[in-house]
């Protein structure tokens, strides 16, 4: 693209923007996306366009590690070597890609072929070790990929399903007397056009997770086998179940036969399976497959799911719909429940709403297990106008993916999750906040929005009634502090993600002024089950402390690693035992790392602790890498701090200051510093820092070394 051609594409595209500071980023991104990287008269452009100073745009841009000033080589790969990716040889791979190509870690070749980075967490730990090619990730690479890397430059762009609107729906403006009547017509109308077109389903995962190794070819090999033996059968696109150790997988539903899921099938074996399904009845496990089935007994060689060591531990309530439902399809939502609670809870009251997930009990599950109904009745309470309920999907802290399972794989359950908490507080706008990386999530999520809207879920008149609520999405540009609920306000504002100073909390003044709730992903989609089914039932979930399920991503070395939901009150033994199946070469524990770089180190020795919040051992936000005897403890550690350290966002100077000095105490450990000053000085500094930090990011900072150092004292003495 010509320069003039360049800036004539921008200035069309900022014209999409209302002139008002809060467009700042979505503006900012969608120019990067047309000229590559953002130079000065492009920031110049947009500051113009939208009225804001070129010293504020400058500002806002430097911030966001996803905004480039610079232009990139041909291709970019980036590797990750956060933890799960570091202990299945991450590091390894992207310094051979260096050698290979000639290019320096971090910097463009003298070609502009390439330009080569490191990446913290690509959020899809359970396909460990990965490598993103072109924007197109790679999952379980090896040595030999690496040294065929240019074979992946050809690779197309993730070729995500078209969106597609199942049917004509019901107008937003019909009015009806319910909205349980109007719900009930929608699902009649559903079920019609189910049952007009009940073919056999073979529903293939494609996840990130999946896509990362494969499930893309078998998509294709699948249609392709359907339409050279004319079979009667729907080939959809579906989410992953959790079973990331599985993918690609493929999941197969027949009127009159058990459902079930052939793991690890490769393309060219999907005619076999094919052949078998359509001619004869015999064993899956002679065509070399194995999986899973949802029968009482075995089934064609297939283990029943509850004797399945993956399954069995599971309490699935939030991931139900996970693998068995096509996620851009309101009709597959409708058939399987999703908009009942809202319906019924639209013909009720919002303080209704608000008593029910009071009386549950239920827990935030973004970190803080702050009480959700708590927290709503704030926000209904407060004055002002309008109220806002953002979502925050922003899961930006390496080792944690559930929530990007959660909107992939159950989008409406996180939509009508939001809608009903919108309607309980009383707020008129929802903001979902993707994370800039989830291209998948906030498709499939923008999707089941443009749906709902279609079918009158969401508008002026919520299902005919007159609670009125807009939806729209936005994405974030990178950042851990990003997540933190008030820095995520200011990046909507369009400023950069720095913490506020907390009185007033947002439940009174959050977005403008205004009072707002902002939610995570999980806490949200809890919320249709809960008013669905009641209190009393969510009471006998979890434990007295921890109510409830919580879903975590199990990664590192293990054999089964994925997505899990188990109730409340589990231990890391039946997480990485039982579910995860061991260590995949046998080795015994060492720990495992708990909530991510926020989170702890914690030993074998208290695998068999129940988790619950702020007890000897938390769950944390749901993020378990298993670790093995023979692991160093202190690289492990200094990963986590190194990542604090640099994803903090400079506001204040215990963090800022403190947080890279500790790893500098780290490195003079290493070599032969004064070994018990060096410790007293670290357990200091350490704890400086957890007491005087503005917000959680440097409040948690040093817990993993904390509890590293109390755990481990002799691996850092030794200095690794
Ligand atoms: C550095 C930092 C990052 C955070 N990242 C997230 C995140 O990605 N997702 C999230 O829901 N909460 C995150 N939180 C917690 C939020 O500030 C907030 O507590 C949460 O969104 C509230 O939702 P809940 O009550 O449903 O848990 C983060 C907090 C800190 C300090
Ligand atoms: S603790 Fe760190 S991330 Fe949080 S406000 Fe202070 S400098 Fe920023
Ligand atoms: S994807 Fe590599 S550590 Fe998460």
């Amino acid at each position: 693209m010509t320069l003039h051609d360049a800036k004539r594409a921008v200035a069309e595209a900022l014209t999409r923007f209302p002139r008002e500071r809060t467009w700042l980023l979505p503006s900012l991104q969608s120019v990067q996306d047309i000229v590559g990287y953002l130079p000065d008269w492009a920031l110049a452009e947009t500051g113009r366009h939208l009225r804001v100073p070129d010293s504020e745009v400058y500002g806002v841009v430097t911030h966001y590690p996803e905004f480039r000033r610079a232009p990139r080589g041909r291709h970019h790969v980036r590797v990750c070597t956060g933890v799960s990716c570091a202990l299945a040889g991450g590091r390894g791979l992207l310094e051979t890609i260096a050698r290979r190509n000639d290019v320096p870690i971090g910097e463009m070749g003298g070609d502009k072929t390439l330009t080569l980075e490191e990446a913290d967490c690509f959020f899809e730990c359970s396909v460990a070790p990965l490598v993103e090619v072109d924007g197109v990730f790679h999952g379980r690479v090896t040595t030999e990929d690496v040294a065929a890397l240019a074979r992946w430059y050809e690779a197309p762009h993730s070729p995500h399903a078209e969106p597609t609107v199942s049917a004509p729906r019901r107008s937003a403006t019909i009015r009806v007397s319910s909205a349980e009547s109007s719900l009930e017509a929608l699902v009649a109308d559903a079920m019609a056009r189910r049952r007009r077109s009940s073919r056999p389903r073979l529903i293939v995962h494609a996840g990130t997770c999946g896509r990362a190794v494969g499930a893309d070819a078998l998509m294709s090999a699948v249609t392709q086998a359907v339409r050279e033996r004319s079979l009667d059968a729907d080939v959809i696109e579906g989410a992953c179940t959790g079973m990331c150790y599985a993918a690609p997988s493929v999941l197969v539903e027949r009127e009159g036969a058990p459902r079930f899921l052939i793991e690890r099938l490769a393309p060219g074996s999907a005619p076999a399976v094919l052949d078998r399904l359509a001619t004869d009845g015999s064993d899956f496990g002679s065509a070399g497959c194995q999986g899973v089935v949802w029968a009482d007994a075995a089934w064609r060689g297939l283990v029943p799911a509850r004797a399945h060591p993956f399954w069995t531990p599971q309490h699935r309530v939030l991931t139900a719909r996970w693998g068995s439902m096509n996620p851009e399809d309101l009709d597959d939502a409708l058939a399987h429940g999703a908009y009942r609670a809202l319906a019924r809870a639209l013909d009720r009251s919002p303080d209704e709403v608000i008593e029910t997930v009071k009386a549950s009990g239920l827990q935030g599950r973004g970190g803080a297990f702050f009480p959700t109904g708590m927290k709503w009745e704030s926000c209904r309470r407060a004055s002002g106008e309008p109220k806002y309920l953002v979502v925050n999907g922003e899961e930006g802290e390496p080792g944690i993916f559930k929530d990007r399972h959660l909107m992939e794989g159950d989008p409406h359950q996180l939509l009508e999750g939001a809608l009903l908490a919108a309607f309980a507080v009383g707020a008129s706008r929802v903001i979902l906040y993707i994370h800039g990386e989830a291209n998948l999530a906030a498709e499939r999520l923008a999707h089941a929005v443009a749906q709902a809207e279609v079918a009158g879920i969401i508008g002026d008149t919520m299902l005919g009634t007159n609670t009125r609520c807009r939806v729209e999405l936005r994405r974030g540009a990178g950042g851990f502090i990003l997540g933190e609920e008030t820095a995520l306000l200011e990046s909507i504002e369009g400023r950069r993600a720095q913490p506020r100073t907390r009185p007033p909390f947002p439940v009174e003044s959050g977005l403008w002024g205004k009072p707002t709730v902002i939610n995570n992903v999980e806490t949200l989609s809890a919320i249709p089950s809960i008013v669905g089914n009641g209190a009393a039932w969510y009471g006998t979930l979890g434990t007295a402390r921890a109510r409830g399920t919580k879903v975590f991503g199990l990664s590192g070395p293990i054999r089964r690693p994925g997505v899990i939901e188990v109730d409340n009150g589990v231990t890391l033994r039946t997480l990485l035992e039982d579910v995860g199946g061991g260590i995949a070469d046998g080795r015994s524990w060492l720990g495992a790392v708990v909530g991510g770089p926020s989170g702890t180190i914690v030993p074998a020795a208290l695998f068999d602790v129940a988790m619950e919040p702020r007890e000897r051992v938390s769950p944390g936000t749901g993020g378990i890498v298993g670790v093995p005897i023979g692991a160093s403890v202190v690289d492990i550690v200094k990963t986590l701090l190194r990542f604090n350290a640099n994803e903090s966002c400079g506001k204040c100077t215990p963090c800022r200051e403190g947080t890279p000095r500790l790893l500098a105490l780290l490195g003079e450990l290493a070599s032969g510093a004064d070994g018990e000053r060096t410790l007293a000085d670290v357990g200091a500094l350490a704890e400086t820092i957890q007491l005087a930090s503005l917000c959680g990011l440097g409040q948690a900072a040093p817990l993993a070394l904390m509890r590293g150092l109390e755990t481990f004292p002799d691996a850092f003495r030794q200095g690794g």
